[in-house]
């Protein structure tokens, strides 16, 4: 059997979304007791006790299929934010929605516009339907929203912003949405996907884009129970939109695409506004020290609203140090695949998890400046300097 020629050509040229490793295949690899996970965005704190109760209950009704609409959720998300139901669609994680907004919207005649380095599930959910997917440089490691407006044409269908973007860390404000939603025709979807929302919704100007879908403009919003919900294995995301696009979206979405257990969760944490708030002081407090420990050290970081950070490691290769990492039993990512073959990306751990990934990143510096290189490649072409995006010791001394 050919398989290859059943293939549809845009499944033939995907190129799959690789996943931070997971900690039970390191053990295994590298013969390791010990392996600390910071490479997926998660919060380290776990779920809500509430989540793990609901789990309990829910668990003596898995022989039943779950509820196809999430009726429950969707009604309590609706009430927190102030919209209808019929405003509000949930998903096995924002991923899931991400790429129904593509089986929806995208022809191969049409066109997505994205930032260089965004989240790779925007070009993903374009590059399955076969559409164009034309990719805006970003200014100082953030989505340039003036340059993605002029990058529309009249083929263009949806404008995907991440904000925070993943794996920057970056946010744009609430003056840059507004110019760029004057700036676009109406025809034009803008999807804001607010991943790390409970992290950055405090950050100076972020914008309230649930208050610009209730003013009517042509925006999607979501968000996810993966990161400070601690409900990423559950897989279970959400969104917010004009009646019309959650009808249509829904039309597609599969029977049951959200699991019993996640939707009982996800009510549960819903309500839980205390796990919230630890996970969100946890990631501020432990960023702050570690953006200090690391600026100390001469690393450059990027300033970032999210519970990771991205570190220049200039002159050597995030591949190599990704490696250097992971038989130090600690797993970070390697942003090659985003553009950044000198930058890795860590996620804010627990405190005495970063203390460890302040160790080995020690071990590792001083390996390299002992001229022990060869337990890294460096044969990536070095970037451009890009100084000035980047926090410097006194820069970050002035925005703490
Ligand atoms: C910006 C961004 N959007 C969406 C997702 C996917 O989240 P979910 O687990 O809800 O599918 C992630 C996960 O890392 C992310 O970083």
């Amino acid at each position: 059997m050919n398989v290859e020629s059943l293939v549809r050509p845009e499944v033939q040229r995907f190129q799959p979304y690789v996943p931070g490793r997971p900690i039970a295949e390191v053990k295994r690899q590298y013969r390791l007791r010990r392996v600390v996970k910071l490479a997926s965005n998660e919060n380290p704190l776990g779920p809500s006790r509430r989540a793990i109760g609901a789990l309990s209950r829910v668990s003596k009704e898995l022989h039943r299929y779950p509820e196809g609409t999430s009726g429950e959720l969707r009604e309590a998300l609706a009430r927190r934010v102030g919209l209808p139901p019929s405003q509000v669609i949930v998903g096995a994680g924002s991923d899931e929605l991400i790429e129904l907004v593509g089986k929806v919207f995208l022809r191969p005649e049409d066109e997505i516009v994205v930032s260089e380095h965004a989240f790779l599930r925007f070009k993903m959910a374009g590059d399955l339907m076969g559409c164009r997917v034309v990719s805006v440089p970003m200014r100082r490691f953030t989505h340039d929203l003036a340059a993605m407006s002029h990058a529309v044409t009249p083929r263009t269908k949806v404008l995907f912003v991440a904000n925070p973007n993943n794996p920057t860390g970056t946010y744009v404000t609430a003056r840059e949405v507004e110019a760029l939603l004057a700036a676009l025709p109406k025809s034009v979807l803008v999807v804001f996907d607010e991943a790390y929302y409970e992290y950055a919704n405090s950050a100076k100007g972020y914008p309230d884009t649930i208050r610009l879908l209730k003013r009517g403009a042509p925006v999607m919003v979501l968000r996810t129970f993966s990161k400070v919900y601690g409900l990423a294995g559950l897989r279970i995301g959400y969104g917010f939109a004009h009646p019309e696009i959650i009808a249509t979206l829904d039309r597609i979405r599969p029977p049951f695409n959200v699991s019993s257990a996640a939707q009982a969760a996800a009510v549960a944490s819903l309500a839980d506004r205390r796990q919230v708030t630890r996970g969100r002081e946890l990631v501020t407090q432990q960023r702050h020290k570690l953006c200090e420990a690391l600026t100390r050290r001469g690393i450059r970081v990027v300033p970032s609203a999210a519970n990771f950070l991205m570190l220049d490691v200039t002159p050597r290769s995030g591949i190599g140090v990704f490696e250097a990492f992971l038989k130090r039993g600690i797993i970070v990512r390697a942003m090659e695949e985003y553009g950044f073959p000198h930058h890795i990306r860590v996620t804010i751990g627990l405190p005495a998890e970063n203390r460890l990934f302040l160790k080995a990143l020690d071990d590792i510096l001083r390996l390299a400046n002992n001229a022990l290189r060869s337990e890294m490649s460096d044969a990536v072409p070095s970037q451009g300097r890009r100084a000035t995006a980047y926090l410097t010791k006194e820069r970050y001394a002035e925005r703490a």
